[in-house]
């Protein structure tokens, strides 16, 4: 595992920026693991001022997101279909049929997924974000690694992070599809990035601790090119 400590939650986001834009730039038809939630939204800024410059080009580029909400429209602004578009998916020259986010219900769905991510020929890198109990996508602490697509029910901690986005925690969805960590595993390269205190635990727990189900990113200190890119602030108890 490489880990980087940044000055600030920006910089360390724009580091991901930086490795995307270099995966692009190295391999037009690159596969693209993308990530939602606040930590990637300035490594995304970044790729959309590259892409206007035209430093970068997303003509042959193929993505593949984490997760989605169960039960909720793809046209939902809460979606994350719309945040990708909001964020990446409408700025750059993404095509349509090269964007991909899992959905569905059932373990088919699941299976799916898996398929196309497998005949797109693998992950070429993975964007993470870290929940504050240690999950990536929507893999939340459990008794044993799942290994593909599947469904979920989000753990109440998760619930609780993620109500700042709804009107209340009763309106967060309880279940979520989420690539899982087999399919995170099998990336050729993952960029995780960590930033503020709410995570210095789970940073510490990740790189430090024990390899368990218990705190899902922990099996990334298996994977053989993984960097981690947290600020001062999520990198704290690393100091210690
Ligand atoms: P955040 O979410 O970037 O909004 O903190 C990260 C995650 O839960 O994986």
């Amino acid at each position: 595992m490489e880990f980087h400590v940044y000055e600030s939650a920006r910089a360390a986001c724009e580091a991901a920026g930086v490795l995307l834009a270099a995966q692009i730039t190295r391999k037009g038809d690159s596969v693209l693991g993308l990530a939602t939630g606040s930590t990637p939204i300035p490594a995304y800024e970044m790729l959309v001022q590259w892409y206007e410059r035209g430093v970068i080009d997303f003509d042959r580029i193929r993505t593949f997101n984490l997760d989605e909400y169960v039960g909720i429209d793809h046209k939902n602004p809460l979606s994350y279909h719309a945040f990708m578009q909001e964020h990446l998916f409408g700025k750059v020259n993404l095509r349509a049929e090269n964007v991909h986010l899992p959905s569905g219900r059932s373990a088919m769905a699941g299976a799916a997924y898996d398929e196309k991510i497998r005949s797109a020929g693998g992950i070429d890198i993975q964007l993470l974000g870290i929940g504050r109990n240690g999950h990536i996508g929507f893999n939340e602490p459990a008794e044993e690694f799942t290994y593909g697509t599947h469904i979920v029910t989000l753990a109440k901690d998760t619930i609780e992070a993620n109500a700042r986005f709804f009107r209340s925690a009763d309106e967060v969805p309880r279940q979520a599809i989420s690539m899982g960590i087999g399919n995170i595993m099998a990336a050729k390269c993952v960029v995780l990035v960590a930033t503020g205190e709410n995570k210095a635990e789970a940073v510490y727990n990740t790189i430090r601790g024990p390899i368990t189900p218990h705190v899902p990113a922990s099996i990334l200190q298996l994977h053989p090119c993984c960097v981690i890119l947290a600020d001062r602030e999520a990198s704290r108890l690393m100091r210690e």
